[in-house]
């Protein structure tokens, strides 16, 4: 069954370390510059070295490992071209387009940054047989800045996945046991993924040791953002996508985002969290095609949500995994507790059920609770910094290239002038709304009682 999903013993990670060069010296051309891409960046040569790659075939590549490698390198170097200059780039040229869509398309993904190539397939680990969930010993292969910083801001999600792996299985016994009205198991399960959300939450908040709020504001976020809804940015139509030979396509899609974690909506999906807004509060927006609609969400999508949208950003194993997940329990736990609360004022409930209810509705809190801290983390690392001008944290930042540079992500170019209401998550999102509705709509799960 984990195999079919690909989740091996690290869930959604991979279960060896992710491959660190594409073995086919073919590949040399990506292999040399994603090692120096933050210096490239930093010096602005990036975009004319991007020109001068050989269009290189993905024919090459053979076991998944180098698939994922290679999706690895195309994410990191496509991502530099769009934002690594003082104004982002609208044309990714053919270089690195035409092999992008082949290894994306090859493993499920939208042609962009995802989750996976940014985390679940780009660390190593100084020490695998402590596992991949020690912070102190996984390290990112790739980052954009170079910085210690966005390592370590990658690695605190790969940790998360880490450590949350071993409640899938978990989980799916306890689905097959409320079935079977095997209500102890259940809440056996249910304390369980309240320590287990303890133990992400005591991660994330990890945070704050090593990635520094400025330097993650105004240079690491550049990587993450994608083209959609990304006009203040400088990408009014997204970007277009030149497949060579007068071909191409205009393209919005949404930037890296730990919404994109399969581990996270896993635990939503279980419990009966349900969630809707597709991000976007604000009133109306420009299509690719210049007509005007009222955004609740974005091309392609219409009635979907960011949660149900983005699934279409995960590895298409782990996709389908979400949906199996989904049909094993329509409505999840929350279905079954809140069903049995209904019968109970003609039946009565017994002691079991009574603890799985009160198991239940620790469980949400626990989540309710990491969405909180995880609102903290935001207003700490976007709404702050957004205020304060850039110059102090840009010294801090140790670049071999250039120690003094005052170069800024043109997302935050505007820092300090931009209205709260006005800032965009890398995913696309009107932030907090959107991030105080995900919490709240936590909470409503759990109000069954009244
Ligand atoms: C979504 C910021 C780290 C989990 C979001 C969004 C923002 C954000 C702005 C809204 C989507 C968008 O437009 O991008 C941050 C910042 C982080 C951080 C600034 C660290 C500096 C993490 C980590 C996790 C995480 C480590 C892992 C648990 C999520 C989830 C969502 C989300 C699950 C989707 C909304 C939800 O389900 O509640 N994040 N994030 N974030 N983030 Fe983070
Ligand atoms: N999604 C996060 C942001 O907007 C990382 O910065």
């Amino acid at each position: 069954l984990f195999a079919e999903f690909a989740i091996t013993s690290h869930g959604f990670l991979p279960e060896e370390t992710p491959l660190e060069r594409l073995p086919d010296p073919y590949y040399a051309p990506w292999e040399c510059l994603i090692r120096r891409l933050p210096a490239s960046i930093e010096a602005h040569t990036i975009r004319a070295e991007i020109d001068a790659l050989p269009m290189l075939s993905a024919d090459r590549l053979s076991t998944v490992a180098e698939w994922r490698r290679a999706c690895v390198i195309l994410a990191f170097i496509a991502h530099g071209y769009i934002w690594g200059g003082d104004h982002p780039s609208e044309i990714l040229p053919p270089v690195i387009t035409v092999p992008l869509l082949r290894v994306c398309s090859r493993l499920g993904l939208p042609p962009v940054a995802t989750f996976a190539s940014l985390n679940l397939w780009n660390f190593r680990s100084a020490s695998p047989t402590l596992g991949f969930s020690s912070l102190d010993t996984i390290h990112a292969l790739h980052t954009i800045t170079g910085t210690e910083d966005e390592s370590w801001f990658l690695m605190v999600s790969v940790a998360i996945e880490a450590q949350g792996a071993y409640i899938i299985p978990v989980m799916l016994h306890a689905l097959e046991a409320i079935q079977q009205d095997d209500y102890p198991t259940v809440t056996r399960a249910l304390n369980e993924m309240s320590r287990c959300i303890g133990k992400i939450a005591a991660l994330l908040e990890r945070m704050y040791e090593k990635c520094n709020p400025g330097v993650f504001y105004h240079r690491v976020r550049t990587l993450l953002a994608g083209s959609w809804n990304m006009a203040a940015a400088g990408l009014p139509r997204g970007v277009f996508y030149d497949e060579g030979n007068g071909n191409g396509q205009w393209r919005q899609l949404r930037g890296g985002s730990n919404g994109q974690s399969s581990l996270i909506q896993f635990i939503d999906i279980v419990l009966g969290v349900q969630h809707s807004s597709c991000g976007n509060s604000r009133p109306e927006k420009v299509t690719a095609a210049g007509q005007s609609r009222s955004a609740n969400c974005s091309a392609g999508a219409a009635a979907a949500g960011f949660h149900e949208e983005v699934r279409e950003y995960m590895p298409e194993a782990h996709r389908r995994f979400l949906e199996h997940v989904s049909r094993i329990l329509p409505g999840g736990i929350r279905k079954v507790v809140a069903d049995m609360h209904l019968a109970a004022a003609e039946n009565g409930i017994t002691s079991d059920q009574l603890e799985m209810q009160n198991a239940f509705q620790g469980t949400i809190k626990a989540l309710a609770g990491l969405r909180n801290k995880h609102l903290q983390i935001v207003a700490r690392y976007i709404i702050i910094p957004a205020r304060q001008p850039n110059d102090a944290v840009t010294k801090r930042v140790n670049l071999a290239t250039a120690s003094s540079s005052k170069r800024t992500c043109p997302m935050a170019a505007a820092g300090g002038q931009l209205a709260e209401l006005e800032l965009t998550g890398t995913g696309g999102t009107a932030l907090l709304p959107f991030l105080k509705q995900t919490r709240d709509e936590t909470l409503i799960a759990g109000a069954i009682f009244f």
